[in-house]
């Protein structure tokens, strides 16, 4: 039996890679020792427990506005013993936060092989997303396998050289974890996502915003916060649902101009099965998120995206992502279009799954497996693109 510890920290890692420690448990030739960082708490703690994963290692790194370089040093220091307690024959981290690159690299240091999960995406600017892009080339120079999520990315990652037995198109595993709760259309518990539901059944259109890039805080969040004041006031009969991020500085910024608003819901973060159900009510998706980019296409849902660049071209290409940047104005115009002109809106939503068919763990299993000569690898995702 080979020992595989999947190392995460934050809501996205945990979502995406609670298919992957279900895939491992179920597998008869892998022991699953999870490892948390904790970089972030609440947000972590609730998708494992929807997940039913209790972790075996918690490093409980989290404090109030910390920096990258206290993240990083924590993790890095935390994770020394561990590794060097349990002796991991593989470590997999996923993506591109502080704690997947501080996980690859205290498991490099160590000798033991680093499996990237969605690996390979860039937008070719290290200062946007920041730090992510920077943080998921660092880890691509570390890893022995890359799991690229579309041909996209895997293309991105032989042009830096890297070998091509090395990678292996997985689709990406947000989409396992999006089938496995949506069709659930897990009730609302709180009475104004009650109420919300309802209207929408009775043909309310409803806005979803998610928002809390770090290249974004600061006067491009304020106009963010000043663009949704004035959609609301503008769209009366329209309902705008933001599930705050945990981050002070995010809802410094934002929430002060949402207060008093009738028609807009702000809630705490929400759970992952009560999020996904409000994204498949929603009429049109707001978004600075990497994950929700996957996620809206798979239901068809319109997106518009605050930033400037994306690592995730294959929904744009397709036509349901739109970057539409920071500008406040823009984002007025934008959403108002898709609220109000009939012909563009259906032009936009269009159900499409470049990111993935559901089965992206049992790849990554299987790819492990071989990784570690105890299998060998499965056909890859095709995702339909031309490979580049
Ligand atoms: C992190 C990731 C980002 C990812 C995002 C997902 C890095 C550098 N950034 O950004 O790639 O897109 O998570 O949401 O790794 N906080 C809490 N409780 C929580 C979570 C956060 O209180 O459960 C607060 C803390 O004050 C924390 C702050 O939010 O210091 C920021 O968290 P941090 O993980 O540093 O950055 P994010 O912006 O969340
Ligand atoms: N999400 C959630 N509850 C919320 C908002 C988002 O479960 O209230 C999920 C969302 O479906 C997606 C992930 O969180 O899978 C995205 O996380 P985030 O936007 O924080 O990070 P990113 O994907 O940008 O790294």
């Amino acid at each position: 039996m080979k020992k595989v510890m999947p190392i995460y920290g934050t809501r996205p890692e945990a979502i995406k890679m609670a298919p992957i420690v279900k895939a491992l448990d179920a597998s008869p030739d892998f022991e699953c020792v999870v490892t948390v960082t904790g970089q972030h708490r609440e947000m972590l703690d609730q998708v494992n427990e929807l997940f039913g994963i209790t972790p075996d290692f918690d490093l409980n790194i989290i404090e109030p506005r910390q920096t990258l370089n206290t993240v990083m040093a924590k993790t890095i220091a935390g994770l020394d013993a561990i590794l060097e307690s349990e002796k991991p024959d593989a470590v997999i981290v996923q993506g591109d936060t502080t704690t997947s690159t501080a996980g690859g690299i205290a498991a490099f240091y160590r000798g033991i092989p680093v499996v990237h999960a969605e690996a390979g995406l860039r937008s070719f600017d290290i200062f946007s997303p920041f730090p992510e892009e920077a943080n998921r080339k660092m880890t691509s120079q570390i890893s022995s396998l890359h799991l690229a999520p579309t041909s996209v990315s895997r293309g991105n990652l032989l042009r830096e050289a890297i070998a091509e037995d090395d990678v292996y198109v997985t689709g990406n595993t947000v989409i396992d974890a999006l089938f496995d709760v949506v069709e659930l259309a897990v009730p609302f518990t709180d009475p104004a996502l009650q109420e919300i539901a309802q209207k929408v059944a009775e043909g309310t259109q409803l806005v979803v915003i998610t928002t809390h890039r770090r290249e974004n805080q600061g006067d491009a969040m304020h106009g963010v916060g000043r663009a949704i004041k004035r959609l609301a006031e503008t769209h009366p009969d329209v309902l705008f649902l933001l599930p705050a991020h945990r981050n002070p500085v995010v809802r410094e910024a934002v929430l002060p101009y949402l207060e008093g608003l009738a028609n807009v819901t702000v809630t705490e973060p929400m759970p992952y099965g009560e999020f996904t159900h409000a994204l498949s009510l929603s009429t049109v998706v707001l978004t600075d998120s990497g994950g929700v980019q996957e996620e809206a296409p798979s239901l068809g849902k319109p997106v518009l995206v605050m930033r400037e660049n994306t690592e995730r071209p294959e929904a744009v290409e397709a036509g349901t992502v739109r970057l539409i940047g920071t500008d406040e104005e823009r984002i007025f115009n934008d959403v108002t279009e898709l609220l109000t002109d009939k012909a563009a809106y259906d032009k936009m939503a269009n159900a499409v799954n470049p990111y993935g068919d559901g089965r992206a763990a049992e790849r990554t299993v299987a790819a492990i497996a071989e990784l570690l000569g105890v299998g060998s690898r499965l056909e890859e995702f095709d995702d339909g693109l031309t490979r580049p």
